[in-house]
């Protein structure tokens, strides 16, 4: 989904947001995040500020709009989309609640309340998201009771929805928490042996000497080509690896595995990688007030610093502050998920997510038989916009190098299916395949990082004549697999957007009806601009909601 930042500009226009006071956005902030932490909205200020989401979603935006279809359920589709280009995404808008959608960087996602107002007009209890992403609409499906099931070729996606989707075994929500709390807890006590061990090991290897320590060096940390772990969080991912070896394996203190593809363990590593990824956030951009001698200057100070640290035996501010942000993430995830565990009606069951390429899911695999969902909601690629592979490839190479590498894929592997069906092996694939795969330090990542992706970017230079034409075939072949998974009378609704010279609503349309869906509606935005005489004229992408039916005969 692309971002609108002109969108955003233009909600903050018509929420009067540029006159507030920074101190009254800060108190309005605060009392927007605790009205959201408990579900409700807020009664504050002026009328403009009480208006929830919907009641601005209900009026025409001022972006260009047209439909088709019957009235009432183009209604339901306009909303969405209107939410969609006023939030745009991660953040959820005022009176909708979070949970845990944006926990952990993807891009593209769609807007969760977006997503929700469209499952107004999906039929049934089941859903299915093709192109799962993040886990957007997988948690907001759960968040209403439906059985969910996400597919994504990307690894990353696989890895951030099941944390996204994961719950704590009904009845120890309180206990797992305490436990992951503790944890984090405990490796922020160790930090400071755990400092001067990876220091220590460091220097021995520096000298080509084996390590004194009993670590055996790790794959990534030698790794060229951005494998490596950034200094300062090898520390804490050693102290978190020491507090969950002394709580494991199979003593009575560790809560059990919980719902869905991950464990408790499994969440904590997931936790650091968010940890981590937020201090890469703005990195290089930040300067001393010199100008470009700042950056020199850093350097400077943290070299001291280390030296002292060193000589103290102890962590260095830097070695602190990542696990002080460590430690942040786990609070925070720990309370996101705990107003997830609230939102999801019990019985519920977890999501069923596989990490593959949508065009290729065989009906045998016994994840999605033919006519087993009521419904599916979605936002595949975009024609030639994203490199979601490339992206996943950085993210695990930066920040996801922060988890454990194959070398720790033991008994203690979240997700790794050593009890349970193979079926159950095959669910937790994507938090497996991710914590087992160790970042190389040449280009040579394993196929599952490489192939699979369609309606690239990439795909799109390489060869600008033959994409349009490879982009219809990709779009009948996993529209043709949705369709077959869908029960009669079942919808899929699609949103997307226009690139590479694709009219996708045309493209989606024709798509489905290769596949034998029907066309019942659909919406369509696009962002317009004034020029100085007057003229109105697009001057960005368009998006588009689609919904199709499988008929009932
Ligand atoms: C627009 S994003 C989906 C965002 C998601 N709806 C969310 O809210 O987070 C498109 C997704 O399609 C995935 N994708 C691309 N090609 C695919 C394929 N052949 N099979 C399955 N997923 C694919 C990408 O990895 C990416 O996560």
């Amino acid at each position: 989904m692309a971002a609108m930042p002109a969108a955003g500009a233009a909600a903050a226009a018509r929420c009067g947001a540029s006159l507030l006071t920074p101190r009254r956005a800060r108190r309005l902030v605060q009392l927007v995040r605790s009205a959201t932490a408990a579900g409700g909205d807020v009664e504050v200020g002026t009328a403009a500020e009480r208006e929830t989401y919907l009641e601005i979603a209900s009026r025409p935006s001022r972006f260009q709009e047209s439909q088709w279809g019957p009235e009432d359920v183009c209604v339901v589709l306009l909303e969405a989309m209107r939410i969609q280009w006023n939030h745009g995404y991660p953040s959820t808008p005022r009176g909708y609640p979070r949970t845990t959608h944006g926990f952990h960087e993807y891009p593209a996602g769609m807007q969760a309340a977006a997503a929700d107002r469209i499952l107004d007009v999906l039929p049934g209890n089941s859903l299915l998201d093709p192109f799962a992403g993040g886990g957007t609409s997988l948690v907001v499906g759960m968040s209403k009771g439906r059985e969910t099931f996400g597919v994504d070729v990307s690894p990353l996606a696989a890895f951030v929805a099941t944390h996204r989707t994961w719950r704590p075994a009904p009845g120890a929500e309180e206990e797992t928490f305490e436990w992951m709390r503790a944890t984090a807890a405990a490796a922020l006590d160790g930090l400071d042996a755990a400092a001067v061990s990876s220091r220590e090991e460091e220097s021995s290897r520096a000298r080509g000497l084996e390590p004194e320590t009993s670590e055996p060096p790790r794959k990534e940390d030698g790794a060229k080509g951005g494998g490596g772990v950034p200094r300062a969080w090898r520390a804490i991912r050693r102290s978190l690896r020491t507090a969950l070896d002394a709580t494991s394996p199979n003593t009575s203190s560790v809560p059990p595995p919980g719902l869905g593809g991950t464990t408790p363990e499994g969440a904590l590593w997931f936790c650091l990688s968010v940890a981590l990824q937020r201090s890469q956030k703005g990195r290089g951009k930040r300067r001393g007030k010199n100008g470009s001698r700042g950056y020199k200057n850093q350097r400077r100070k943290a070299q001291a610093a280390t030296e002292n640290a060193f000589r103290e035996g102890s962590a260095t501010d830097a070695e602190a502050d990542a696990a002080a942000l460590f430690r942040k993430c786990v609070d925070e995830y720990c309370d996101r998920v705990s107003e997830l565990c609230a939102r999801v009606p019990s019985g519920t069951p977890p999501p069923v997510i596989v990490n593959g390429d949508v065009r290729n899911l065989p009906e045998s695999s016994g994840e999605l038989p033919a006519s087993s969902v009521a419904a599916a909601l979605t936002s595949p690629p975009y024609p030639g916009v994203y490199d979601y592979l490339s992206f996943a490839r950085k993210v695990r190479a930066g920040s996801g190098a922060a988890l454990m590498a194959d070398g720790d894929a033991g008994s203690r592997t979240p997700g790794d299916g050593s009890s349970g069906s193979d079926a159950d092996a095959d669910r937790r694939h994507g938090t497996l395949r991710y914590f087992a795969t160790a970042v190389p330090g040449d280009r040579a990542w394993p196929d599952e990082w490489n192939v699979g992706e369609f309606g690239s970017r990439r795909e799109l230079r390489k060869d600008p004549r033959a994409f349009k034409e490879a982009w219809q075939e990709d779009q009948t072949r996993w529209i043709d697999a949705v369709a077959r998974a869908l029960q009669p009378g079942g919808r899929v609704a699609i949103m997307i957007g226009d690139g590479a010279n694709v009219d996708t609503r045309a493209s989606t349309i024709d798509a489905g009806a290769s596949s034998g869906l029907a066309h019942v509606a659909s919406v369509s935005m696009a962002l317009t601009h004034e020029t100085a005489n007057g003229l109105v004229w697009n001057a960005a992408r368009r998006e588009h909601l689609v919904l199709l039916e499988k008929p009932r005969d």
